[in-house]
């Protein structure tokens, strides 16, 4: 099983404000979408609240330290190692983790691959993606994307994939 980030980010590596996303970029929403269409997800209990509940089509699994968080559309583990395991129950050949701040903070360790957006503005924010050891992951693709009508910022969408040494 690969397991994956995905994420978009600001230059001054901001993913959230006020438990929302800090910007609209509906190109990057659908590539979100299209990503993980069908997938297993992971995701921190308030990432849970902001998208108003499970992503559809998917597979939610919800970490949280809560004994009476228990959501009907939604698989809930107590702990991240948890969560893994029973992503990796269902034999998947990919399990993404959509954030936010907390949950990419303590799995960036863990994963073999970042889909990372990047936003080419900085913003204000309350959340945060952890600094990236470049040692660690090299570049397998990059596309830029610019500004247009419906989405006002430059973005460029990378994947990265864990050296393995
Ligand atoms: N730009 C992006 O790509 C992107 C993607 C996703 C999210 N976001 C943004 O990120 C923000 C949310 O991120 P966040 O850091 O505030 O919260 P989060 O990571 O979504 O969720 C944090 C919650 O997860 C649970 N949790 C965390 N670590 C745990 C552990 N080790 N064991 C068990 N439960 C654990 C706790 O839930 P309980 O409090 O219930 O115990 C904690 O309060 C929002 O603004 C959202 O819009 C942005």
């Amino acid at each position: 099983m690969v397991l994956s980030h995905i994420v978009a980010v600001s230059e001054n590596f901001v993913i959230g404000k006020n438990n929302r996303l800090p910007w609209k970029m509906p190109e990057d929403a659908r590539y979100f979408h299209k990503v993980t269409d069908g997938h297993i997800v992971i995701m921190g209990r308030k990432n849970y609240e902001a998208n108003k509940g499970a992503l559809k089509n998917r597979t939610n699994i919800v970490v949280t330290r809560s004994q009476t968080f228990r959501p009907d559309d939604a698989i809930v583990t107590s702990s991240i190692k948890e969560a893994i395991e029973k992503a990796d129950s269902f034999l998947p050949e990919e399990v993404f983790i959509v954030g936010g701040g907390e949950i990419y903070r303590q799995t960036l360790d863990m994963v073999q691959r970042i889909y990372i957006t990047i936003i080419q503005t900085t913003v204000e924010g309350d959340a945060f993606y952890p600094r990236i050891d470049p040692t660690s992951f090299h570049i397998h693709s990059k596309i830029f994307k610019k500004a247009d009508n419906e989405n006002p910022f430059d973005h460029t969408y990378y994947i990265l994939e864990k050296h393995f040494h």
